[in-house]
């Protein structure tokens, strides 16, 4: 049922841009049989468009595994879900999901998603109109707000021009005053996914200030017309899942944990297939590029709220392990040259400290030593048969080529899955972090030799 949008008012419009949070880069499918996994295209579909996120996967590609690995009404997995690309795709196709996310902003954009189909859009429209009002009045007006900014969320230049904080602040007020729960989370989301963009700061893909980018500072921005747009873009979406979604109820477990915790929560062999990217070998920090939204929208209120997410995401993160004297690989593999390409990392800059090439052999170590982990892990909870698809990317280190993908296949045979196979379906790869910081040896150019790949891997 599509309700026809309400007339709603025009709120005063200042400066508006839009920041792509993930550059689109042309693609070579030619030789694969999977469609393009890069998340690009999902910015215009219908709910993937809701929340931008760095690495996320196309729905594209999701579905076509859906339909090409269960032909059945099953259970579908993401250990890593991200904002739910593979959750949304499963529960369209009407199987059951189970994700872990272990950041707080994505498992909250995970969970409003697959339940977004229980609001109610006349409800909604309600609120919005409810919202411009409030938010006219009080703009125009000598109100103050009685909202207040993060009190632990330092930024090193203002985050928001004092104009926009008090149209950030009034959108709270306005927030705390919403009754339903569902309701108030879709105004957080809509929040959420728009509050970089009228701020000081902007992805680039890693956050960072305007105008270390070469852009202006924002001073004043009409963040109720941003919400409102975003609220619509939300409120056509869910009337398009009320449409298309199978069954009357969907059934999905949202868990805001590390998926090496999966023993608390999955019973041995339960999952029928799991489609699922880790994080990259880039050391793109989730945790640090979400600062913004982890503590404004309540997840963070200190730094002491983020370290135990960085010691727990996949492969830690290069600042972790840096300053440690030697970190080894957990497991040994027999015929594979992992550990002397480890070892060759390890020599390379030694004159550079905690920058030279130990750093990141540690955080290379612990990747792979928690690609092992995974590995255990999908090898327990699969169905005799079940399937998984993993989305990886290899990585340069300092200039020596980190072939993810082809030693992820060998930890994956190594522990009695099988490889089925290993696809390129995305042959080149925009450089990430790695390539572009100035800490880091290894040149732009070597983005020729960056790619995506696809494990599969099966339960025997
Ligand atoms: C490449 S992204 C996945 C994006 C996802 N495919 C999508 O389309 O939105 C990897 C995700 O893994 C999450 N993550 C990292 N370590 C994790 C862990 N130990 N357990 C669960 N999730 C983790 C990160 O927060 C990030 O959202």
């Amino acid at each position: 049922m599509n309700l026809p949008i309400k007339h709603f008012k025009q709120l005063p419009l200042f400066e508006a841009e839009a920041e792509p949070l993930v550059a689109s880069q042309p693609t070579d499918n030619g030789r694969s049989s999977f469609s393009d996994p890069a998340f690009a295209t999902n910015k215009t579909l219908p709910v993937h468009r809701w929340v931008p996120w760095i690495a996320g996967f196309s729905r594209e590609f999701v579905r076509g595994a859906l339909k090409q690995y269960l032909n059945h009404q099953g259970i579908v997995l993401d250990p890593f879900a991200g904002v739910g690309t593979t959750l949304v795709e499963a529960i369209l196709l009407g199987h059951q999901v189970v994700g872990f996310e272990i950041n707080p902003y994505a498992a909250f954009a995970c969970q409003v998603k697959v339940n977004a189909y229980q609001s109610s859009i006349e409800s909604l429209h309600d609120e919005i109109e409810r919202f411009q009002s409030f938010y006219i009045e009080k703009v125009s007006s000598d109100y103050v707000p009685n909202s207040a900014p993060p009190k632990e969320f330092k930024t090193r230049a203002r985050f928001y021009s004092p104009q926009v904080l008090r149209k950030v602040l009034i959108l709270h007020d306005f927030v705390d005053s919403i009754k339903d729960n569902q309701l108030q989370n879709l105004f957080r989301i809509a929040f959420s996914s728009t509050m970089v963009r009228y701020s000081n700061y902007s992805y680039e893909p890693s956050l960072g200030r305007r105008v270390s980018a070469g852009k202006e500072e924002i001073h004043d921005f009409s963040v109720g017309r941003a919400i409102v747009e975003k609220l619509l873009e939300i409120a056509q979406d869910i009337s398009w899942l009320q449409d298309h979604l199978p069954a009357k109820e969907v059934n999905a477990k949202i868990i805001n944990d590390s998926f090496f915790r999966y023993q608390n929560y999955l019973v041995s062999e339960s999952i029928d297939l799991i489609i699922t990217s880790p994080p990259y070998l880039n050391n793109y920090h989730y945790n640090r590029n979400t600062r913004p939204q982890l503590y404004w929208l309540g997840y963070a209120q200190g730094p002491q709220d983020l370290k135990p997410l960085e010691n727990d995401n996949f492969g830690k993160y290069w600042q972790t392990v840096r300053e440690q004297e030697s970190l080894s690989l957990t497991f040994s593999l027999p015929h594979s040259d992992i550990e002397e390409r480890l070892e060759a990392l390890r020599e390379i800059n030694a004159q550079r400290g905690i920058y030279g090439g130990n750093g990141w052999a540690n955080y290379a170590a612990s990747y792979f030593n928690d690609c092992y982990g995974f590995a255990i892990g999908v090898k327990h909870i699969l169905k005799p048969g079940g399937t998984a698809l993993v989305v990886i990317g290899n990585s340069i280190l300092q200039g020596i080529m980190m072939p993810t993908d082809k030693y992820l296949g060998q930890i994956a045979e190594h522990i009695g899955l099988e490889l089925v196979k290993i696809d390129i379906p995305r042959a080149t790869r925009i450089g990430n972090s790695i390539i572009q910081s100035n800490v880091r040896v290894a040149k732009a150019k070597d983005s020729h030799r960056l790619y995506e790949a696809v494990l599969e891997l099966r339960k025997r």
